[in-house]
């Protein structure tokens, strides 16, 4: 029993003295363990006569018990004492600086696309969208493209199999399909823009096979082709933020549009250097006409009724224009140092109030 009582007072010693969890631990072996004292110990009251066999079980229990009781109790302090240390340790300074956060850019085509339509929403005009995947109905016969158009060859455009039966779909060449399926689904006035992208076969320095544009559709009973002209002039000034900048309207021809123009803005190229605004040379920037009226009545429009314009313009090169961007290829090359050099400041949206492009 004294012999008991003696490993008892050592091992509760020994867990007193346990400067930490680690130490703690190996005290809880070398005493608890299987191999450790009071198990080796308890091992051997097999040999005891069995009717001291009881009590001296009962005393071994007894050990047991209080040096894992102890263990336990020195656990918890110490975990304590560990939790406290580390919080003193590591205390929050809340009047540091905050960290600076590594923020992303927004690439300049996402910003133009934000700066046109912030101009039209000012203008009254509304967004609409249509899909990627068009059927050559809306793509090119209800806006009066003809079947021998070269927009139409196998070579210049992407066509997609239309599935059991049905003609082939085609992977949108130009916004213009979202005037079609506007006016099916609107009843006139119309005022809308539908920026987007848009895909053509077509790959050097100044194509990519996926591109962006903007539409315009404006269709009501006198909408005629001064405010075509009011319409695309305050736009262009807006956008390149030159209040006199002047603009050349160019005959020309769309299937879709009757009459047809282009439209050129006023630049210089003194010393090789193109500069926007008023000076000797033009620069042209997008398509434009009066709806034709085919077209109207491909979408159960009246053209005794009806007219209006339509205007698309490539979304690319606007940006270019505005921002100095050299290559076409860039847009796409996914150079994250390009990004941070062309690229915009993320909720910095741009609004005609607040300016454009901050
Ligand atoms: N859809 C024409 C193109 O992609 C642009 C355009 C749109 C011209 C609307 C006139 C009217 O070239």
């Amino acid at each position: 029993m004294d012999d008991l009582n003696r490993l008892q007072d050592q091992l509760l010693d020994q867990v007193a003295q346990a400067a930490d969890l680690t130490a703690l631990d190996a005290v809880r072996v070398q005493a608890l363990g299987k191999k450790g004292e009071v198990t080796q110990r308890m091992k051997s009251l097999g040999k005891l006569p069995p009717e001291e066999r009881k009590a001296a079980g009962q005393a071994f229990n007894v050990v047991k018990e209080a040096v894992a009781d102890a263990i336990e109790a020195r656990k918890t302090a110490l975990g304590e004492a560990q939790l406290e240390a580390r919080l003193a340790k590591e205390s929050i300074d809340v009047t540091l600086p905050a960290r600076p956060e590594a923020l992303g850019r927004i690439h300049p085509i996402s910003q133009t696309m934000e700066e046109l339509v912030a101009i039209f929403g000012e203008m009254g005009f509304a967004v609409a969208e249509g899909p990627h995947i068009e059927d050559d109905f809306h793509n090119f016969t209800a806006l009066n493209i003809p079947p021998e158009h070269p927009a139409r060859q196998e070579h210049d455009t992407f066509y997609l199999p239309g599935g059991e039966g049905q003609p082939n779909k085609v992977l949108r060449t130009h916004t213009s399909p979202v005037q079609i399926r506007s006016m099916q689904t609107s009843k006139p006035p119309l005022r809308l823009v539908a920026p987007g992208r848009t895909f053509r076969a077509d790959h050097d320095a100044t194509h990519s096979p996926m591109f962006h544009q903007i539409e315009g559709l404006v269709i009501d009973k006198s909408t005629h082709m001064g405010h075509l002209k009011g319409t695309l002039t305050e736009f262009c000034r807006a956008y390149f933020d030159i209040d006199d900048l002047p603009l050349r309207f160019r005959p020309s021809f769309f299937p879709f549009t009757e009459p047809s123009a282009e439209v050129d803005i006023g630049c210089s190229r003194d010393g090789g250097q193109l500069k926007i605004g008023a000076g000797s040379d033009w620069l042209e920037i997008l398509g434009c006409g009066m709806v034709h009226p085919k077209v109207l009545q491909n979408c159960g429009i009246d053209p005794t009724e009806y007219q209006g314009f339509a205007f698309g313009m490539g979304v690319e090169r606007i940006a270019m224009l505005k921002y100095g961007i050299p290559d076409l290829r860039t847009f796409y090359d996914s150079d994250l140092r390009w990004l941070r050099h062309y690229g915009f400041v993320p909720l910095e949206m741009p609004s005609m109030v607040r300016g454009l492009s901050l």
